[in-house]
């Protein structure tokens, strides 16, 4: 399976990137500790699809996440919607700042594709 380096130093504290892998949009946010914060204070129990942060990044500062919406596959919007993360506009769907479900028709989270850190700057995916 072919795989995309992306090098993370050219993605600024705050900011989404998105690239493709396999066709398909890869969204990575270089989150702040006020993001991380958020992503962390909240009682996972009331969420649609319960999962911690912590489960869903493997450094908490770069959330990498698949840009398709679980509901009927568009491609959110970054920085929108209610929760600090992103909207889907095709239904309605509002993600968190860790991509978790809060509000609107998707079932799901947005999904974590595979990758690894190949070095401190180097993010691969797939
Ligand atoms: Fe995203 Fe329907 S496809 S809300």
């Amino acid at each position: 399976m072919a795989k995309v380096e992306v090098k993370l130093n050219a993605i600024p504290l705050g900011k989404n990137v998105v690239v493709k892998w396999q066709g398909k949009p890869v969204f990575i946010r270089h989150r702040t500790s006020h993001e991380i914060d958020e992503a962390n204070d909240i009682d996972i129990s009331t969420l649609r699809d319960p999962q911690n942060d912590s489960d869903r990044v493997k450094n908490p500062e770069w959330l990498i996440m698949l840009g398709i919406c679980t509901h009927l596959g568009c491609v959110p919007i970054g920085e929108a919607g209610d929760f600090g993360g992103w909207f889907c506009p095709c239904h309605g769907s509002h993600y968190d700042i860790s991509g978790r479900i809060r509000k609107g028709p998707a079932p799901l989270n947005l999904e974590i594709p595979q990758y690894e850190f190949a070095d401190e700057e180097t993010l691969v995916v797939g």
